[in-house]
């Protein structure tokens, strides 16, 4: 029996220079797409898997990630008021449970294994959840919840997993595939961001995973890897002897809002989803043909 995962940990300390000006003094999760910032998408699409408690691992400037996920009372009562209930709603459901959201820093930007491994109290014995916010995801299943049904079929580690072009697989960790199953595919290596001649697949992670608290221990040996920085693919790895490790290829799409062109296109994809919006959109859209 799997135990249940009921933690997740959003990596939030990132500098965002590729979106400045606009990030000096807004951290790049508070971005909207359309009228939600990327990081309540991450918590939304976790909080439908079943996570419970939240790690931010966050940095200078970053506090308004965290005060989004309060309470405005003299919002809520300016609203009431008003009688906008719609409004009302969507600001009640992104607030959190008291007690649900826990804080760590990473003071130097030492790496995604770095940030990961700044979580370890907050971690603990318990299987937890990663969320990469700037990948965003669109999914009739979120793509959390995929991983967490995946994870309870099959135990031990799972990595969301799509197929790029050969050229693009050195932005990525790389599958080295045992077997692949469809749907599931068993590991038994991974690789960060290898040139394409040394790629063991194009099958690359993307910024969701379901892993095991024994990743801790290999990180916090701070082995150093691609870019000079601590990898959370390379600890990871150092879990397959022993423990089963899957990639998924989940059902959706994602939209790497770490790019801008992936955020103006999540920015058309999600309007084009709204029925308040959707019919405004593809009146406009054709005149920028
Ligand atoms: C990180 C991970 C990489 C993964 C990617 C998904 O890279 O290190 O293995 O494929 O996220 O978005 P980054 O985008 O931080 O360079």
């Amino acid at each position: 029996m799997s135990k249940p995962l009921r933690k997740a940990v959003l990596p939030v300390a990132g500098l965002g220079t590729r979106f400045l000006p606009a990030t000096k003094a807004l951290a790049k999760e508070m971005l909207p797409v359309v009228d939600k910032p990327l990081i309540q998408y991450a918590v939304d699409e976790a909080r439908a898997a079943g996570i419970e408690q939240f790690c931010f691992v966050t940095g200078r400037g970053k506090t308004a990630i965290v005060e989004h996920f309060d309470v405005a009372y003299e919002l809520e009562r300016t609203l009431q008021d008003r009688n906008k209930d719609d409004l009302l709603a969507a600001l009640r459901a992104s607030a959190l449970p008291p007690g649900s959201i826990a804080t760590v820093r990473q003071q130097v930007p030492m790496g995604l294994g770095h940030a990961i491994w700044c979580a370890r109290s907050f971690v603990g014995d318990d299987p937890f959840a990663i969320l990469l916010p700037d990948d965003l995801m669109m999914c009739d299943t979120p793509c959390t919840k995929q991983l967490a049904d995946a994870y309870y079929e099959t135990g031990g580690n799972v990595v969301a997993v799509e197929e790029v072009p050969m050229e693009r697989v050195n932005r990525y960790g790389v599958l080295d595939i045992a077997e692949d199953k469809g749907r599931l595919v068993s590991v038994k290596g991974l690789v960060e961001k290898p040139p394409a001649d040394k790629a063991p697949s194009n099958l690359t992670i993307i910024g969701r995973y379901v892993v095991m608290p024994e990743v801790i221990g290999f990180l916090s040996k701070m082995e150093k890897g691609a870019g000079g920085e601590v990898q959370l693919t390379d600890a990871m790895a150092k879990l397959i002897p022993t423990q089963p490790f899957h990639g998924l290829r989940y059902e959706g799409r994602r939209f790497d809002c770490g790019d801008k062109a992936g955020y103006l296109e999540a920015q058309i994809a999600f309007a084009l989803k709204r029925p308040d919006l959707a019919d405004s959109v593809r009146e406009f859209l054709p005149r920028y043909r």
